[in-house]
Formats: C-alpha cells, structure tokens, sequence
C-alpha cells in the first residue's frame, strides 16, 4: 500500500453525478414517506405541515414584531407592513439583535423563554412601545410540529407559543398578540415571495441547513384538505439517520458525529452546515499532519482542539487571492508556522470540504425541485428559490458550485436564486399580516 499523497486523501470527498443522484433519489423517497401518513413516523425527513397555504388571504396593514431565533442570535424586528399598489409592501422600521447566554440556551426552555422575553422588554422600553399590545410573529430554526399557525411544539413536545405566552405574562411588564409561528425556511421563503410570485422554495444553508416548499395539498396527508398548496418544512437535515448516506460518510464526518450533542442525527446537515464545516476541515488537516504530509509532520495545540477551526476560516482561506498571503497570515495567527506549499495544501483541503457541502446540498435542492416539476406535470417548471445563511452568503464559491450542480441536476427547470435580506423578521410579519386577517374574518 505505502503512504497516501495528499491527492489521495482528498479524493474521498469527490462525488460522481451518479452519487448525486443516488443521494438524489434516496432524499425523494424520504420525502415521500414524510408526507405519507403510513410511512410518516419512521421517515427520516419529516416534511411537516407549516399551515402556510398557497391561496392569498389578503392581509392586515399596521406595525407587527417579529422575533428571530436562529443561529446563534436572536434578533427583535418592528415591521410596518402597508398596502401598495402590488398587495402588501413592507417596511423594517427597527431592528435589534441579542446574542444569547450559553445557560439561557443549554437550560430549560422557561429559562429560555424567560431570556427572549426580557429582550422584548427591553426593545419595547428603548422604542417606548410598551404601552402598545402588538401582534407578535416568532420564527425558529428548530423543528416545530404545528397544528395551526399559532399552535406548534417544539421538539421536546413542549407548546412553544404557550411558553412565550407564560414568560410573556411571568414578567407581566407588557402585552403580545403571539398570531403566528413559522420555521425560518418558511419565513425566507415568503419574504422573498413579495419580490418574486415563483418563490416557492426557501432554503438556509448556515449554521445548520434545511429547506421547504410548496407542496400539492392532496400529497400532505397529515392535514385534511385536497384543494391547493401547503408549504412543507422538510427537515432534511435529518435525512441519513436511517443509514442513507453510509457509504458516502467518511472518518472525519463520523468524529463529528460522535462528538456531536446529536450522535446519529441530523447526518445531512453535519456535511454541509456552517456549524460542523469548519471541524471536518480541521479533522482532515490533523490527518495530513499525521501523515507527515503538513505543516512537517507538527500541529500546534490549537489545532488539536476541537472547534477551533471556525467555518469563518474556511471562507477566508478559500477568498485568497492566489498569493497565499492571506491563508499564511491566518494560518500563522492560529500558531502555526506554514511553508508555501502547507498554505496551498490547507486551501485545497478547504475547497474539497466546501465542495462537498455543495453539491450534497445541490442533490437535496435537485430533489425537491424535481419532485415538484413532476407532481405539476410540466414540460417546463420556471421557480425561485429564496436563500438564507451565513455559509450560502459569505462563503466565496459555495453558491456558484451549488447553483452549477443543482442545474445539472434538474433538467427542464428553469430556476432563479435571490438572497434573502432580513428574511426571516420580514417574512414573520407577513405571515402575522396574514393571520391577522384570517382571525379578523373569522370573527
Ligand atoms: C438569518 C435569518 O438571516 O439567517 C435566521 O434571519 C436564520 O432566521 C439565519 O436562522 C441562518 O443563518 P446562520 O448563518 O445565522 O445560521
């Protein structure tokens, strides 16, 4: 056998079109399940009803807050929202954003709860808002199962519109309308949807990654109802807990695994996200070094802690200009002594991680958008996608390789990109806009 080249290592991470596919075509089949109600338990990808339909309700007009948990920040948004001449027309009248206490995230959810809630109080206190009982819009990244758009567990089960109202009513400092709920993929999705009516698709591709869209009603077989469309939250960054994707799983992914807080789940989204690219990055480095093959046999201590390698790194070393300067100077301010070649090697680890992420990415985009143009039975399906996160929108090359795949993937399709600014705050107030009116005419 003899010793690996580095060449050798890195050609693990490359995947044939035909992987795609494959990938491709297991990720259609969990969606499949998802949405069956048979099959729907033992799915991987849970592709969970939002209440979010596709028949315009019209909606209110006035001031809504939106709260934006997802990340690692949380972020409070007053958004007026107004008539104009092509329906509603938005405005972010103010913005502030919490980085959330470690306890408050790890502890319970009252503790949790009670956090988010002091910071509503606090935004309402600079704003002099808190005489106003304001209807409030919250969008999370985490998996909530609804029931309607205001009522929705988290994933421990807990009613998640009824803790807020609890923490809301503890503190008894101010009043809230909580009228609607929605998955940031959902909220990106329909704020982009006001630029754009194809916008039927939102994804996020940063700490963490998932996707929805709008799905035939007669197909969620988990709500009543056979008229029109419902958006559908996939959750796939799920997908691969059944062992879908073993054979493309690597050593490094496994350590990510297994030192995870999640062994075993949410496999999918441990190859792409921003939360875990930049570890696999230096998993691979700590190989190569093994080997002898880098920074001459020698890592430095940092390198051997884990997470020290940020997803942020990743994006500067693959920006350099060619010169390798700026992939020395970040090599050398993590307490490594790089020679020319090292610094090359790093940026050709970096692209293989990042590539990777892209196109198992693509495989999934690839998947929805070919399951919609076939359940629409069209020769051609013209759609939008709306895009958030910070390794979709910071990252050099990502989205360029991501778009190039995903194309080559879906024939007959003709699909654009927009990156959604704001989205998930603006997209909350909408859809509170459009509960709002709802209630209103239900009386
Ligand atoms: C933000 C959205 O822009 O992007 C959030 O407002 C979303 O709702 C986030 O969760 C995802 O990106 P990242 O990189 O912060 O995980």
């Amino acid at each position: 056998a003899g010793r690996k080249t580095v060449e050798q290592i890195l050609s693990e991470f490359r995947l044939k079109e035909e992987d795609l596919r494959k990938v491709m075509h297991r990720m259609q089949k969990e969606m499949d399940r998802g949405l069956k109600l048979e099959t729907h338990e033992e799915a991987s990808v849970k592709m969970l009803p939002t209440y979010v339909r596709s028949t315009p309700e019209g909606s209110e007009v006035g001031d809504f807050l939106s709260l934006d948990l997802g990340g690692t920040n949380f972020r409070v948004m007053l958004v007026k929202v107004g008539e104009g001449e092509e329906g509603q027309w938005k405005v972010k009248t103010k913005h502030q954003m919490y980085s959330i206490p470690e306890d408050a995230m790890t502890g319970t959810a009252e503790m949790l709860f009670d956090y988010i809630s002091e910071c509503i109080s606090d935004f309402l206190d600079k704003h002099q808002m808190k005489h106003k009982k304001l209807p409030l819009g919250f969008t999370f990244s985490f998996p909530v199962r609804h029931e309607d758009i205001d009522k929705a567990s988290g994933a421990e089960g807990n009613n998640v519109v009824g803790l807020l109202r609890d923490a809301i009513k503890r503190r008894g400092d101010f009043e809230m309308d909580v009228v609607a709920m929605v998955n940031d993929t959902v909220a990106t999705m329909i704020s982009c949807y006001y630029e754009d009516h194809r916008c039927e698709v939102g994804m996020i591709v940063g700490t963490g990654c998932n996707a929805c869209y709008m799905e035939e009603m007669h197909n969620v077989e988990l709500v009543e109802g056979d008229e029109g469309r419902m958006c559908v939250n996939t959750e796939w960054g799920a997908f691969g807990a059944s062992g879908e994707l073993d054979e493309f799983l690597l050593e490094y992914d496994r350590v990510v695994d297994e030192t995870s807080l999640n062994p075993g789940q949410q496999l999918y989204e441990k190859i792409i996200g921003g939360k875990y690219m930049g570890e696999i990055v230096r998993l691979v480095l700590l190989r190569l070094v093994d080997e002898n093959l880098l920074f001459s046999g020698q890592a430095c201590e940092k390198l051997k802690t884990r997470g020290a390698f940020e997803t942020r790194f990743v994006s500067q070393v693959e920006s350099d200009s060619g010169d390798g300067k700026q992939i020395y100077n970040i090599l050398t301010a993590f307490g490594l002594l790089p020679s020319g070649s090292d610094c090359n090697i790093v940026r050709m680890v970096c692209e293989s991680v990042s590539t990777r992420a892209a196109q198992m990415c693509s495989a999934g985009l690839a998947g929805v958008i070919n399951r919609m143009r076939e359940s629409r039975s069209q020769e051609t399906l013209k759609i939008t996608v709306g895009v958030d996160g910070s390794v979709y929108k910071l990252h050099p090359s990502f989205k360029d390789r991501f778009h190039a795949t995903v194309r080559q993937l879906t024939p007959g399709c003709d699909i654009t990109f927009i990156q959604s600014e704001e989205g998930s705050g603006r997209g909350a107030a909408l859809i509170s806009a459009v509960a709002c009116k709802m209630a209103c005419m239900m009386g």
